[in-house]
């Protein structure tokens, strides 16, 4: 049905496990690991919630925190092409884990491989 969001197509349950599973693999990427918190809880609360929007869901993550400016909440962090491909890295195994397959999977990874390049805020260290 062409009527379907991708949230609707994708399903709740799917997203979160998708958030869960993604978290998991940031909790143990070298790259990754040093600029989160201890405690992921809040984190993955807060991008079910974005994610949830980002599909075409309801507007979750606007109604508890405001406008996403995504780019400006990533600033406190150093944000290095390197670690960009790592956090896409992660999404790829989440999303082999949960099975996300097909168009959809190729639509929302395209979109968030560009909206992780707009996070990058700092050049990896020339050596
Ligand atoms: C928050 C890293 C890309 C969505 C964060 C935080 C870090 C981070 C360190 C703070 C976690 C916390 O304190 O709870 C990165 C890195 C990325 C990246 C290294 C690589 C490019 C993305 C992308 C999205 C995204 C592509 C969107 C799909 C979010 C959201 C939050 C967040 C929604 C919570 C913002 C808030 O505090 O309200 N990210 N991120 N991030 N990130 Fe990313």
């Amino acid at each position: 049905d062409q009527s379907l969001t991708p949230y609707e197509i994708i399903g709740e349950e799917r997203l979160s496990a998708l958030v869960n599973a993604f978290y998991n693999q940031v909790a143990k990427h070298p790259d990754l690991i040093e600029i989160f918190p201890d405690d992921f809880t809040e984190t993955i609360r807060k991008q079910k919630q974005f994610l949830t929007q980002y599909l075409g869901g309801p507007s979750l993550y606007t109604h508890e925190h405001g406008h996403p400016m995504l780019r400006a909440r990533h600033l406190p962090h150093v944000i290095t092409p390197t670690r960009a491909n790592a956090w896409l890295q992660c999404m790829t195994v989440a999303m082999d884990e949960v099975g996300l397959e097909g168009d959809l999977r190729e639509a929302l990874f395209h979109r968030l491989s560009l909206t992780a390049q707009h996070m990058v805020n700092t050049p990896d260290r020339a050596e």
